[in-house]
């Protein structure tokens, strides 16, 4: 679903047509990054290609911090429009590109603002810690914003009879709900990628592999959970399977994750968890694959698709953020793909 956040191409962009197959993509993005003194920051969903491209990868929370921070004149930013949409709330000033406009998020379409704002009304009394896999509509209407990898941290920093309303995404609100050991009102949106994995399949799988790990999401249902040795953020994943000794893992969230898996650990074996039928491609979200080096670099050259914002929203949207800005935990050395 589009919003009214994104600067489209016009008749005078280049378009795919245009690019010479017989050039070399990766050099002309290297020389457009120095030109227009660009960063490329990239989510750990992205395609292999685009990781190894990128200046920064990272998880949301790691990414909003570098957007930031950067003093670049131009991010641009591989990964879903709700992400650079964030990279454009905090570092107004900057030209925020993504490769592919349509690279929304089921989360984000689960929630609009109108809806959000009635069930907000509804509940007079309960702060909103709302997902990151939000529009900047609904970030404006928002009291915190938190991600994967800060969201348990901040709810236990909020008194303990504070209400608590939690959107978009059911699973991770009930997972919250569970280590945090409050109850929360939760918005019953999902992710449609981390909902397929199959519990049974994944059982089924390490009765193949005995000694493999299971590592998850909480995007996941709670069936999946339950099954797992590890939840967490795509970073939290990361450090655990750097960090535990087993040879096998079973990976239940987007699968370009493996890319990075693989890169920092050669030696280790890594199998994408298996949706109902058994096999994986479940695990791929429909919506990151849009992004392709070709669509970034003509990003890069025609300085569009763009993100834009009214001030008035951008402003009310910056709040929640920077309250999850302040109240995460600290932010960890850096994980570079340049
Ligand atoms: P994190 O990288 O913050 O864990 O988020 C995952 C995700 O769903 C991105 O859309
Ligand atoms: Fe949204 Fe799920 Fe794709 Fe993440 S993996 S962008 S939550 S649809």
């Amino acid at each position: 679903m589009m919003t009214n956040t994104v600067i489209l191409p016009d008749s005078t962009s280049k378009t795919l047509q245009d690019i010479d197959p017989h050039m070399d993509l990766q050099a002309e993005i290297n020389r457009l990054r120095r030109e227009k003194n660009a960063v490329i920051l990239a989510h750990y969903y992205q395609d292999g290609e685009i990781q190894d491209l990128a200046d920064f990868v990272g998880d949301s929370l790691d990414l909003s911090r570098k957007a930031a921070a950067t003093d670049a004149d131009m991010i641009v930013f591989s990964g879903v429009r709700f992400m650079a949409e964030v990279a454009k709330i905090l570092s107004p000033e900057k030209t925020v590109v993504i490769p592919d406009a349509e690279a929304g998020c089921s989360l984000e379409d689960s929630c609009q603002a109108e809806a959000f704002k009635k069930w907000r009304d509804a509940h007079p009394d309960h702060i909103s810690l709302t997902y990151i896999n939000c529009s900047a509509e609904v970030k404006a209407l928002s009291d915190v914003i938190v991600t994967s990898s800060s969201a348990e941290h901040i709810i236990k920093s909020l008194p303990k009879d504070q209400p608590i309303l939690f959107a978009p995404d059911r699973h991770l609100g009930a997972y919250l709900e569970r280590v945090t050991g409050r109850d929360m009102v939760l918005w019953p949106g999902t992710c449609i990628v981390h909902e397929q994995f199959s519990a049974r399949e994944i059982s089924r799988l390490k009765t193949q592999h005995p000694g493999a790990l299971v590592a998850a999401h909480p995007e996941c249902p709670e069936s999946i959970l339950e099954v797992a040795d590890h939840v967490g953020s795509t970073s939290q994943i990361l450090k655990f399977v750097h960090e535990a000794p087993a040879k096998e893992f079973i990976v239940a969230t987007e699968k370009n994750i493996i890319h990075q898996m693989e890169k920092d650990s050669p030696n280790k074996i890594f199998h994408p968890a298996p949706g109902a039928d058994g096999g994986c491609n479940c695990g791929n979200c429909p919506y990151m694959e849009l992004n392709t080096l070709e669509k970034m670099y003509l990003a890069m050259v025609n300085e569009t698709p763009a993100i834009t914002m009214d001030e008035d929203l951008r402003a009310r949207a910056q709040k929640p953020l920077d309250r999850m800005l302040e109240l995460a935990p600290a932010a960890k050395p850096s994980q570079n793909a340049a």
